[in-house]
């Protein structure tokens, strides 16, 4: 197979951050994507309707002319998130979700929950809306290693929760393990899940491949072998409940290699090129439409794009570096030769 055409697929997981940054990295993702759930963790976070309205039109104003790209809006829960607030939030038709970053997480965590029982009412609040709950699903505590953080999260906050309100529509947001594929797939209904490119392709020897590899540094950090190979079942096998977030997430290059460098991993300049390498790999380019254009929108109940998109077989080379507000951005597989590439939009 030379080429594959596609219906156009949409990004279930994606930072687009503001302002100048916005402006550089937009266009990688409108350029593939026609919508996208984007990310609440800005400074200061997006928690209330009205910011996400105000936010969602400066994406709109940053979209390269000519461009439909559709922003999907979510919401930053804190420990002092209104309940009222959750029917706001759906009735907009903007918002799509709410992020539950455990305190402390990831980037720009800070004012996330400090634990999941103070949110009881905007939880049962968001299943009476039915807006779901997108999950960062790692525990913070210092003394858990952090290769379990995934797994602990399952067992002391995930599995719980799901005890408690079965109607509560969960994503569990970029799985790294298998431990989550796991958990993913005893769910009777009601669970999905968004997986990265980079834990498709990468078990945890990436990151010390000859030395310590700063822009491979991701949260979830990238895990082991047997990790890898349980989500690549999960796609293979044509799974609906796993659909495509790239949770590209770009940091300027130097506060990535730095002494403590920021986690976050840019994938939007080739996002599909780089699903599309992995699948083939795996012999199972047939199951990247439904991973990429179609189960997301069935889980979000969101209608499927109505355009197409073409990926050739053709070789380029990643550049070394992308402008970024000012400074530059180091993508993902920088300087190496991909397999695939995204024909342009016919006219
Ligand atoms: O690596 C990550 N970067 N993981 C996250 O959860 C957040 C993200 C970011 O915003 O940079
Ligand atoms: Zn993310």
């Amino acid at each position: 197979m030379d080429s594959l055409t596609l219906r156009q697929p949409d990004d279930w997981h994606l930072h687009l951050r503001d302002g100048a940054a916005l402006q550089s990295v937009l266009a990688h993702t409108a350029a593939q994507f026609a919508r996208a759930i984007v990310m609440p963790n800005l400074k200061p976070p997006v928690t209330t309707t009205a910011q996400a309205i105000a936010y969602r039109e400066r994406i709109l104003a940053a979209r390269p002319p000519g461009n439909a790209f559709e922003p999907l809006l979510t919401l930053y829960l804190t420990d002092r998130t209104n309940p009222a607030e959750m029917a706001v939030a759906k009735a907009s038709g903007m918002v799509h979700g709410c992020k539950l970053y455990p305190a402390g997480a990831t980037t720009n965590s800070d004012a996330g929950v400090t634990d999941i029982r103070r949110i009881d009412a905007v939880l049962e609040a968001m299943a009476a809306a039915g807006l779901p709950l997108l999950v960062h699903g790692e525990v913070t505590h210092s003394d858990v290693d952090v290769f379990d953080r995934e797994a602990r999260f399952i067992d002391t906050v995930l599995a719980p929760l799901r005890a408690r309100l079965p109607q509560l529509r969960i994503v569990f947001e970029h799985v790294t393990t298998k431990a989550a594929v796991d958990f993913v797939r005893a769910q009777a209904q009601g669970v999905g899940a968004t997986i990265t490119p980079q834990h498709l392709a990468m078990n945890r020897n990436a990151l010390f491949q000859g030395g310590i590899r700063p822009h491979l540094y991701c949260l979830p950090v990238l895990k082991r072998e047997r990790d890898r190979v349980a989500l690549l079942d999960a796609v293979v096998a044509g799974d609906p409940r796993f659909f495509l977030g790239t949770d590209s997430a770009p940091h300027a290059r130097s506060t990535k290699e730095n002494a403590c460098g920021c986690a976050g991993i840019y994938s939007a300049h080739a996002a599909l090129e780089l699903y599309a390498e992995v699948f083939a790999q795996a012999g199972a380019l047939q199951r990247l439409e439904g991973f990429a254009s179609e189960f997301g929108p069935r889980f979000y109940g969101l209608p499927l794009n109505a355009g197409t998109i073409t990926l050739q077989r053709s070789e380029w080379t990643v550049p070394a570096a992308y402008p970024f507000a000012g400074e530059t951005i180091v993508p993902l597989r920088a300087g190496e030769t991909l397999g695939w590439r995204l024909a342009p939009p016919v006219t």
